[in-house]
């Protein structure tokens, strides 16, 4: 694999035949810019990246589903001094117990009914490279201590085999999970958890990183306008209002899989409507408790997120017809509008837009549903 370096600083990973047919397919990783974004929080994951990238120690990649581990697992093989070398990905809760373990560490023949030949596993074929063990707080006691010995002295025993084997390569561990907590209730081995966390690098929630939702939105929109030969025009100020408020329970994952469905479908009400109809999960508010709960803020959003939600359901019983949903919600037209502005619902003018757009889209759908489906 390699690391093409753009002439703006930006890097993008590519592939090279050499790599084992194990090894994963990189394919193709944002801009620089785009991953890293603004926040304190991801400026902190790209310095550290930027350190330990050269250095051949264990790294753990923590942070909810779809913040990026898997990018920046890639981002590191592409910077470290075995970026030629082969890039194998596990994802443990994949793979059942008990074929993981034959998976991972390979058999010889005759280790297990049906084991007919000798097979390699997953950590032999990383040899050289980086091995990427996705989801590892699901690996079970007895792979935990196998995983231990790798870590410990680069060795492992495939099954049925009388010696150990030595491999040099690199592990990086992602999890969703606090592993401090599984390590508390027993279910993962506090040893391995300093082993595999060197150095760590946790990735925020797109709700901690707000002020990169914008250029985000944007890159997944030219990217999927080229990839599917559409042109679904830049987002609304109204809709990027929406987008900036929304709670993002699936992170960078969501937002891409929305502002591709928008692409395909050419009008800006199926972000909208996508987001209202997943609106329950407003009122169900994460806690950390990693610090202080501040209860009166969060009381104060929910409160917001519940106001916005009544505001919306009547405004579309009305078909947003203004003056008639403040006299059904008891207050002033003009306190309406500022609510309307305030919780960054869609103006007049901007519904208006749309409804032309929505019925020239239904003119072309024929084209656009048919690209949709070629696309995916
Ligand atoms: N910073 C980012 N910039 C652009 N795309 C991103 C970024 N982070 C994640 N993505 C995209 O979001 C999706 C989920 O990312 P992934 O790395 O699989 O997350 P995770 O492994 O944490 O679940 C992928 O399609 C990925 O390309
Ligand atoms: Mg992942």
């Amino acid at each position: 694999m390699r690391v093409n370096i753009h002439r703006n600083g930006v890097f993008s990973l590519m592939t090279t035949p050499s790599v084992s047919s194990l090894a994963q397919s990189l394919g193709e990783v944002p801009p620089d810019q785009i991953i890293f974004g603004h926040s304190e929080a991801m400026q902190a994951v790209r310095s550290r990246l930027g350190k330990v990238a050269a250095a051949n120690v264990p790294v753990l990649i923590t942070g909810e589903s779809g913040t990026g581990k898997d990018i920046i697992a890639r981002l590191i093989h592409g910077l470290s001094p075995w970026k030629t070398g082969p890039y194998v990905k596990v994802n443990c809760p994949a793979i059942p117990g008990t074929l993981l373990e034959s998976e991972l560490f390979g058999y010889e023949r005759g280790a297990f009914t049906g084991a007919v030949g000798s097979k390699p596993g997953r950590v032999e074929l990383a040899h050289r490279g980086t091995l990427f063990l996705d989801e590892i707080s699901e690996l079970d006691p007895s792979l935990q201590s196998k995983l231990l010995q790798l870590l410990q002295d680069g060795q492992f025993c495939r099954i049925g085999a009388q010696e150990d084997k030595k491999v040099e390569v690199r592990v990086v561990c992602a999890t969703n999970r606090r592993l401090e907590s599984e390590i508390e209730s027993g279910s993962f081995r506090q040893d391995l958890y300093y082993r595999i966390n060197v150095v760590n690098l946790h990735m925020p929630a797109l709700r901690e990183r707000r002020g990169d939702i914008e250029d985000l939105s944007t890159y997944f929109l030219e990217y999927y306008n080229r990839k599917f030969n559409c042109r679904a025009r830049p987002l609304s100020n109204e809709v990027m209002a929406v987008l900036q408020k929304y709670h993002w329970p699936g992170n960078i994952r969501e937002l891409e899989n929305l502002i591709k469905r928008y692409v395909i479908l050419g009008h800006e009400e199926v972000i909208t409507n996508d987001l209202v109809a997943r609106e329950p999960d407003f009122f169900n508010p994460e806690i950390s408790f990693d610090g202080p709960i501040s209860l009166k803020k969060m009381t104060r959003q929910c409160v917001r997120e519940l106001e916005r939600k009544v505001i919306l359901k009547v405004l579309q019983q009305h078909h947003w017809n203004r003056k008639q949903s403040a006299r059904t919600l008891g207050i002033s037209y003009r306190a309406l509008l500022y609510k309307i502005r305030d919780a960054g619902l869609p103006s007049n003018r901007a519904l208006r837009l749309r409804q032309a757009e929505k019925n020239n889209a239904d003119n072309t759908s024929d084209r656009t549903s048919t690209t949709g489906a070629a696309a995916d």
